[in-house]
């Protein structure tokens, strides 16, 4: 059933200048609910037909005959549609239980491929909140996808290369001891980087001896490679206990050093397609002024690669590789120039499917309104964040429900669930605001709420001993608030359509606030556990909405546990 259609093609029979689709996209949802279920305005009609718009409504309004449509009023320039509530209910219900955990499937991508590039951490440097924001918003986005037909590889793109793991293993040479490394790898690591930049102020040799490193760890001298192979395992070590915590999962973990034998044949290529040019002994590849871009610097005067070349081979290997129809890059708005500056590049070089590559941005994370950061050796351990959130969640839970089997699970799924809604129900430029207090309540646009919801639904089929068993022959439900929940629920599929033409999972995070709020009103307003007639279609909507409320959090990486 689709209710658009069915009333586009109502209207259709009364107004043959337009056809459906013409129509269809007219149609309104109304501001007030007592303005109907959908309204189409009039006014392109009234141009053609060269009539008052008022006149044409309310003829319109008398005209229409349809079994799915209860009655039609014309207001003003608008004819408001009032559906048969109980009929379509029931029809939106019976749906939904009959595809279960399939509702909301769509085939847009059609089983083509994207990758994703997304959390991307540095090896050696804390995992900092930004690498948190790209690694919830990334996998948000690859669920999205993946429920509307597309297959997604989550490449965590590590920052495992670079000159900076020269100074890296100079510093571990001079200071640096085995066993702090092992027993605190990343703080001791990155103490040895700041103290190399502070003594390399008054000693501008060391930095020609990190230079020296880098050199003979691209040419794969054994020390070199080796000791950068233990820091990138200590290093991937910390970062997986925190995915752990998170539930995240990648495809590949080639990270830039994957990169270094293949940036040799780009460079070729630029050389044959005459792009490089010198400046100061580099070479780059001037961009179109109308762009307004800088110029991309491929290789130092020292013959040194850098990130953006890194990118370049990352870009084409993947191309070759997966064939995407899009690659998305998940990464902080401060990269903009650089990924402009990568897929202008590719696109130079007579690449079709640069217009396929997207920087997908988001904003930061403040603390009291200021950046948080980890540099300058403030480091914030994103792990103990998350372990404060479990701690929090679970000191609410002993008090809301001491009895709670399971416990720690729950609070581990409410703690994490709590800290990538607050993360994901704002439009991912928006910078946010990182409190653990507000995104543990309980009430509010928060992930316990959406949580809790979803429990106190599926404690009503709990106490009914309700099974879904396909019983369709219920009649359906007559108040307002059931109408307006089941109407809510059949925005489902239209609302993840959205969510994946904008990268944008802050539209399924609203939207299921949305749903708790109306489930939360009707439940306010019901007795579930009546025996009478329409207790079997009660039930079954109750049930619907744990369907949408977990195939929604699933959408944004969260779980839905049944108590809490
Ligand atoms: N490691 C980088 C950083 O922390 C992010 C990498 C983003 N991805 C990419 N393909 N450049 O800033």
């Amino acid at each position: 059933m689709n209710i658009i259609h069915i009333i586009a093609s109502s209207i259709q029979q009364a107004v043959p200048e337009l056809n459906i689709e013409q129509i269809s996209i007219r149609i309104e949802k109304p501001k007030y609910a007592n303005h109907g279920d959908f309204a189409f305005p009039v006014f392109d009609l009234a141009k053609i037909r060269k009539q008052a718009p008022q006149a044409i409504a309310s003829s319109l309004a008398g005209k229409i005959q349809d079994p799915w449509v209860m009655k039609t009023e014309a207001v003003g320039p608008y004819v408001n549609f009032f559906l048969q509530k109980e009929k379509v209910q029931k029809e939106i219900i019976s749906n939904i239980l009959a595809m279960g955990k399939d509702y909301g499937n769509l085939n847009i991508g059609k089983g083509e491929n994207v990758v994703l590039d997304l959390s991307s951490p540095n090896i050696a440097k804390p995992f900092s909140m930004g690498h948190l924001r790209s690694t919830v918003i990334g996998t948000s986005i690859a669920n999205i996808l993946e429920k509307c037909g597309y297959q997604t590889v989550r490449i965590n793109y590590l920052g495992d290369w670079g000159t900076q793991f020269g100074k890296l293993i100079a510093a571990y040479l001079r200071w640096g001891s085995a066993e702090s490394v092992r027993e605190n790898p990343i703080p001791e690591l990155l103490k040895l980087y700041v103290k190399f930049h502070q003594e390399a102020e008054n000693n501008p040799a060391l930095d020609d001896e990190g230079r020296l490193w880098f050199k003979r760890l691209e040419d794969g001298n054994e020390e070199a490679r080796s000791l950068w192979k233990w820091f990138r395992e200590e290093s991937l070590h910390e970062f997986q206990r925190i995915y752990d915590l998170l539930g995240i999962r990648f495809d590949s973990y080639n990270g830039e050093a994957f990169y270094n034998d293949k940036m040799d044949a780009i460079i070729e290529r630029l050389k044959d397609l005459e792009l490089l040019t010198l400046s100061d002994g580099a070479e780059v590849v001037e961009l179109d002024e109308s762009l307004s871009l800088p110029p991309c610097l491929i290789k130092k005067s020292d013959g040194a690669t850098l990130y953006a070349t890194r990118d370049l081979a990352a870009a084409f290997y993947r191309k070759a590789q997966y064939n995407f129809a899009k690659a998305l890059y998940v990464v902080g708005q401060e990269q903009t120039i650089h990924f402009q500056q990568v897929k202008a590049v590719v696109e130079k070089m007579g690449e079709s499917w640069a217009k396929d590559m997207h920087h997908i941005p988001f904003g930061l994370l403040l603390k009291d309104g200021k950046k948080m950061s980890t540099r300058k050796g403030k480091v914030i351990l994103l792990e103990k964040v998350i372990q404060e959130a479990i701690e929090l969640a679970e000191r609410n839970i002993a008090a809301k429900n001491p009895m709670l089997p399971n416990k720690q699970e729950v609070a581990k799924q409410v703690g994490v669930g709590a800290i990538i809604f607050h993360d994901l129900k704002n439009y991912r430029l928006n910078s946010i605001e990182f409190s653990l207090g507000d995104m543990l309540k309980f009430e509010g646009e928060t992930g316990p709420y959406v949580q809790y919801t979803h429990a106190r639904a599926s404690s009503i089929l709990r106490k009914a001993s309700w099974v879904n068993d396909g019983d369709i022959t219920y009649s359906g439900l007559k108040d307002d608030y059931s109408w307006n929940l089941s109407k809510l629920l059949y925005a489902f599929p239209e609302t993840i359509e959205k969510a994946c033409a904008g990268f944008d999972p802050s539209i399924v995070a609203k939207y299921i606030v949305d749903v708790c709020q109306s489930f939360n009103s009707w439940y306010g307003h019901e007795k579930f556990l009546t025996e009478d007639e329409e207790k079997v279609a009660r039930l079954s909507l109750v049930y619907a909405t744990t369907l949408v409320i977990q195939e929604s959090l699933s959408l944004l990486g969260m779980s839905a546990p049944d108590e809490m």
